[in-house]
């Protein structure tokens, strides 16, 4: 089972959460621009992103091109997570993005809050969110 975790991320929380999965599930962790998206083959691909102002309230850009270049026919199911506002719903855009690639998308996704600088959600993703984020990868691999 090849399992993959990739993630953009600007202030660093998704890349917790990022790391918290891989640890996890005993992968890697690749911010998206590290990889070559079109070549890249995973059994279990675990994407996450955040959504920002500056980007028109949107994912970053980084991320949803990385997307639009994946193959679908060399990744088995892919699993979005997201950190930020509770409403943003980036988890939810990141899913959308990838399902609307051709790839398989699991049903279940990852949230959890991701702090604004040191203003909101202080010290967000903490000890449990990213415990959570490790059993959320375990489940969905089905290493749990
Ligand atoms: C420059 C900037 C702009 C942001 N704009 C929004 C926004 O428009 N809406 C929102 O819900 N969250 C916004 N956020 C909050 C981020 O989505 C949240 O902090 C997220 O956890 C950041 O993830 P990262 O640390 O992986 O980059 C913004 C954060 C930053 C740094």
């Amino acid at each position: 089972m090849k399992a993959l975790v990739v993630y953009a991320s600007q202030t660093g929380n998704t890349r917790k959460v990022a790391e918290a999965m891989a640890r996890a599930l005993g992968c890697e962790a690749r911010a998206v621009g590290e990889l070559d998206a079109a070549a890249l083959e995973a059994e279990s691909l675990f994407a996450g992103g955040a959504v920002y102002a500056t980007h028109d309230h949107g994912l970053d850009p980084a991320l949803t091109g990385f997307i639009a270049r994946l193959d679908p026919r060399k990744v088995g199911t892919a699993y979005a997570f997201s950190t930020g506002f509770e409403r943003s719903d980036a988890s939810g855009l990141v899913a959308r993005a990838l399902a609307a690639r051709g790839v398989a998308v699991g049903r279940e996704r990852f949230a959890c809050k991701g702090q604004l600088f040191k203003l909101f959600m202080r010290g967000h993703p903490d000890a449990r969110d990213l415990e959570a984020a490790a059993a959320f990868a375990r489940r969905a691999a089905g290493q749990a």
